[in-house]
């Protein structure tokens, strides 16, 4: 189930949640930025590709979209961007020279479309300047997030993500311990390699998103928080390194699952 809302004057959220079993709720985000020349970053899962296109027509006619920021290729991220660039031919993809490479082996990406960037580099997209930013966690190598110059709002791709019990509108109507509990489990799912990182070295990284002081963070997997939130979510970032690491269920427990839904457990 899809929906819209509004998270900034000029920034919508088109978002779904996915439930995986066991483990909680996550958001699964793209966003309208409505500049002169409209941004949508990402593109929804693959699976709900109609449903996606219905909700982003809702608040913007794909028609008039101009770019499309790719923060990486996984399937959360792809799912209507051929669709997209097939039904809008003057629609340019962002990404870095990774995702055009990886998106070869799939859907290649046409060579006139792209517009790459690396982090610190800047795109004019008329009204104001959004500027690549590399997150302190996430998933892929291709991962570019962006801080939108004009509204201050950091999109943040993965990273800042939360398996919640419940998702709502807005991360401060989650309480501390829920948002820490559900950003903590997230990152050691899906930044796994935080467990090994130099934690003086962390924490500048971290203190580089503190210095960007946005306004708003968007996560692909989080409600929208406002810049009010940033000192948790960089809070329970930090904490990631010295959790548990995640150890997901093994055949044993598949099959102890399996006979649990069957009744065939003996
Ligand atoms: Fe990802
Ligand atoms: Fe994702």
């Amino acid at each position: 189930m899809m929906n819209a809302y509004r998270a900034a004057p000029d920034v919508d959220v088109v978002t779904s949640t996915a439930t995986i079993t066991g483990f909680g709720n996550l958001a699964i985000n793209a966003f309208v930025i409505h500049a002169a020349e409209p941004v949508l970053v990402d593109t929804g899962a693959v699976r709900e590709s109609d449903d996606f296109i219905a909700a982003l027509r809702t608040v913007i006619d794909p028609a008039d979209l101009c770019w499309i920021w790719l923060t990486h290729t996984d399937f959360d991220h792809i799912g209507s961007l051929q669709r997209l660039l097939d039904e809008n031919e003057r629609l340019q993809v962002i990404t870095s020279f990774l995702g055009v490479g990886i998106m070869s082996l799939a859907a290649p990406l046409p060579m006139d479309r792209v517009y790459l960037v690396n982090p610190g580099q800047t795109v004019d997209v008329g009204d104001r300047t959004l500027t690549a930013v590399r997150p302190p966690a996430f998933d892929n190598p291709i991962t570019t997030g962006l801080r939108d110059e004009r509204s201050g709002i950091f999109f943040s791709s993965d990273c800042f993500g939360a398996l919640l019990d419940e998702v709502p509108e807005n991360a401060e109507d989650l309480s501390d311990e829920q948002l820490r509990q559900g950003q903590v489990f997230w990152a050691t799912v899906d930044s796994s390699w935080l467990h090994n990182v130099d934690r003086a070295m962390f924490a500048s990284e971290l203190e580089r998103i503190r210095r960007l002081e946005p306004t708003m963070i968007l996560s692909s997997h989080l409600p929208a928080a406002t810049g009010s939130s940033l000192e948790r979510l960089l809070d329970a970032l930090a904490e990631v390194p010295d959790a548990s690491p995640f150890v997901g269920p093994d055949q044993a427990a598949l099959e102890q699952m399996l006979a649990g839904i069957t009744g065939l457990a003996s």
